[in-house]
């Protein structure tokens, strides 16, 4: 099993990504995710920034962009359906904020973005992207930084038109140097199960570097995922909200230490954290309070807790101060004697494994 894989002559180790999230993984998200596996994550991506909007394209109008030195090797994305814009874009970013690489979103499901033709669009009028990719790597061989451009895709648009096949070899064609393929189609949105074996196919075709996005969320789902479907990285989402500390967790396993067992006290003692790293970061309280109950929505659910008290009693709290007395309260209450385990979610939809199917959550829009 490979544990680190090249991006030109960076070594990326572990072989991990934090997956994009709009509206989740900002600089104070990416900053709890570091910290929390001690600066172990092998790349991380902004928020995916619009460019159709903009006719000439503006940095300053996209908090997105924002990174910090430490987050290096940082890549940004970009999303939109006309090859210009985004071509001008990327050559703006690059020249301006120097990330280490540029990378196209095909994947987004968003009728407000595929349905217009950008993100998973992009998969119905594949000229269209490879018009993309051509220009924007046109853009970055022109500009005063040459960098690698990648590409995030879904599998297709729907199960009769899977053409991720098709998109590898456009991407390879085009100069694309990382593939990263969420195994869903773009009717499924995030409901069902990811088609790793979708994801199998394009790595063993693949002369670029693939990496599998969908439904990771253990060590062990990690390693099977590498090993069984050879891919040379797993990109991580919604298990980074689970488990913030997943990535620590990989590069333990990874450098052969032992497991670290997570407490129900550590677990309690992130929300502080990430609440000095949003107020640092220039967010207002009550915008901070907002992320810190979209954590405890999700990382709660490791409690061995049926009735969900932990999670309620944070999720109900009306300002930070009420958050945070409650938060004092089960520590040294209900919470103080639970067993933690972020490894207890069935599946990252919430669903239990009875219930689950490849849904179309997007059918008709
Ligand atoms: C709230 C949310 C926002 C997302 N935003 C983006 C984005 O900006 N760019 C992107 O490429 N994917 C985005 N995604 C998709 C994730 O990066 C990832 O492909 C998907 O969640 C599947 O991976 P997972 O099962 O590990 O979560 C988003 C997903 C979620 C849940």
């Amino acid at each position: 099993m490979l544990k680190s894989f090249k991006l030109r002559n960076l070594d990326v180790f572990p072989n991990t990504i934090l997956s994009p999230m709009d509206g989740v993984t900002d600089a104070p998200f990416r900053r709890l995710c570091r910290v929390l596996s001690k600066n172990r994550m092998g790349l991380l991506v902004s928020e995916f920034v619009p460019t159709d909007g903009d006719a000439v394209f503006c940095l300053d109008g996209h908090k997105q962009l924002k990174f910090f030195p430490e987050e290096r090797p940082f890549g940004v994305q970009i999303f939109g359906r006309f090859p210009d814009r985004m071509a001008a874009a990327a050559k703006k970013i690059a020249e301006n904020l120097h990330p280490e690489f540029i990378e196209v979103n095909a994947g987004c499901p968003a009728p407000k973005v595929a349905g217009k033709g950008s993100g998973s669009g992009l998969l119905r009028d594949l000229p269209r992207l490879q018009e993309i990719l051509h220009d924007v790597r046109a853009a970055l061989d022109a500009s005063r930084v040459d960098i690698p451009l990648t590409l995030k895709c879904r599998i297709g648009w729907d199960d009769e038109s899977i053409n991720v096949m098709e998109t590898l070899k456009i991407a390879e064609g085009e100069g694309v140097e990382i593939l990263t393929v969420h195994g869903r189609t773009r009717l499924q949105g995030y409901n069902g199960l990811a088609n790793w074996e979708w994801i199998g196919k394009v790595a063993a075709a693949a002369k670029i570097p693939v990496i599998g996005n969908g439904d990771v969320n253990s060590v062990a789902t990690a390693r099977e995922r590498l090993e069984t479907y050879g891919v040379s990285g797993v990109s991580i989402g919604r298990g980074a909200m689970h488990n913030p500390w997943i990535f620590g967790q990989i590069a333990d396993a990874w450098e052969g230490k032992p497991e670290h067992q997570i407490s129900a006290e550590e677990t309690l003692d992130v929300f502080p954290l990430y609440y000095k790293f949003k107020l640092e970061d220039g967010s207002s309280e009550m915008g901070a309070l907002g992320r810190l109950k979209q954590l405890a929505a999700r990382l709660c659910k490791g409690f061995d807790d049926p009735e969900m008290q932990v999670r309620q009693t944070l999720l109900t709290a009306q300002n930070p101060e009420e958050f945070f007395e409650r938060l004092d309260l089960l520590k040294n209450g209900i919470a103080k004697s639970m067993r933690y385990d972020p490894n207890r979610l069935v599946n990252l939809n919430g669903a239990k494994d009875t219930e689950l199917k490849f849904g179309d959550q997007f059918a008709g829009r």
